[in-house]
C-alpha cells in the first residue's frame, strides 16, 4: 500500500466517528485533506466544521462545507487531525504544517480527538521528527537560547509565517522521554506561543493505516 493510500484509509476510517448534526473539528495536512474530501460526501448530514488553518478552511469551503468560528460554537464532540509522530501513549508531535496553535486550541475543547496517521509515524519515543514550536518574532533569539539550555538544537524555519503572524522553530536532537514534563517546561518560556507536543492533551483514538489502534 502506498503512503497516500495509507493516509486515505485512515481518513476513511475516521469518517465513521462523524455523526449527523455534528460540528466537526478539522485539522491540517495531507492526511486531513483526504478526510475533508470524504466529509464532502456527508456535507448535508453535518452542521459544519471548525477549521485549524487557512489551508483547511479553503479546502472545506471549496467543497461547500460550512466553517464556523470556534467562538460561536464552544466545545466540540469530535476533532480529527493528523500528526508527525505518535508514541504508545497517544502523545503526539504536531506542527509539521505550521498549524499547531490552532490545532492545540481545537484539541483542547474537543471531547474526542481522533488522530489519523500512517504506520511510519509510530515511534516508541518522540523526537526523531524535529519538534515544531511557534514563537513570537521578537523572542526568536531568547527562545532559541532557552531551547539550547534544554539540550535541543533549534533551527528557524525559513520564510514561514504562521496563520497567527509568528515564526516556527524546529527543535532537533531531542529524545522526549517525558513528553508531559517537556511540554510543561517549554510552556513556561516567554515568547513561546505553542509547543508542538500534544501530551497533556493526547489523542483519544489513533487510526493507523485505516485500522483503529486504541
Ligand atoms: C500540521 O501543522 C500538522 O500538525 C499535521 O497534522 C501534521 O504535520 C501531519 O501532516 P500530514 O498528514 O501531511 O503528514
Amino acid at each position: 500500500m502506498s503512503k497516500d493510500e495509507q493516509k486515505r484509509q485512515s481518513a476513511e476510517t475516521a469518517l465513521r466517528f462523524v455523526e449527523d448534526g455534528m460540528i466537526v473539528g478539522v485539522g491540517t495536512g495531507s492526511t486531513v485533506a483526504y478526510f475533508i474530501d470524504g466529509l464532502a460526501r456527508m456535507r448535508d448530514r453535518i452542521k459544519g466544521t471548525v477549521s485549524s488553518s487557512e489551508q483547511s478552511t479553503q479546502r472545506l469551503r471549496a467543497h461547500g462545507i460550512k466553517v464556523f468560528d470556534l467562538n460561536a460554537v464552544g466545545s466540540l464532540q469530535l476533532y480529527v487531525d493528523g500528526a508527525d509522530e505518535c508514541d504508545p501513549n497517544r502523545c503526539l508531535i504536531k506542527g509539521g504544517g505550521g498549524a499547531l496553535t490552532r490545532e492545540k486550541i481545537i484539541a483542547q475543547v474537543s471531547h474526542r480527538f481522533v488522530c489519523i496517521i500512517d504506520a511510519a509515524k509510530q515511534v516508541d519515543v518522540l523526537g526523531r521528527f524535529p519538534l515544531p514550536i511557534e514563537v513570537i518574532p521578537m523572542a526568536r533569539s531568547s527562545v532559541a537560547r532557552a531551547i539550547d539550555a534544554l539540550g535541543g538544537q533549534p533551527v528557524w524555519r525559513d520564510d514561514v509565517v504562521t496563520d497567527n503572524g509568528n515564526g516556527i522553530l524546529d527543535v532537533h536532537g531531542l529524545r522526549i522521554a517525558d513528553p508531559v514534563g517537556l511540554e510543561r517546561a517549554l510552556n513556561q518560556v516567554p515568547g513561546i506561543v505553542t509547543v508542538g507536543l500534544f501530551a497533556q492533551r493526547p489523542a483519544d483514538i489513533v487510526i493507523v493505516d485505516g485500522l483503529q489502534r486504541s
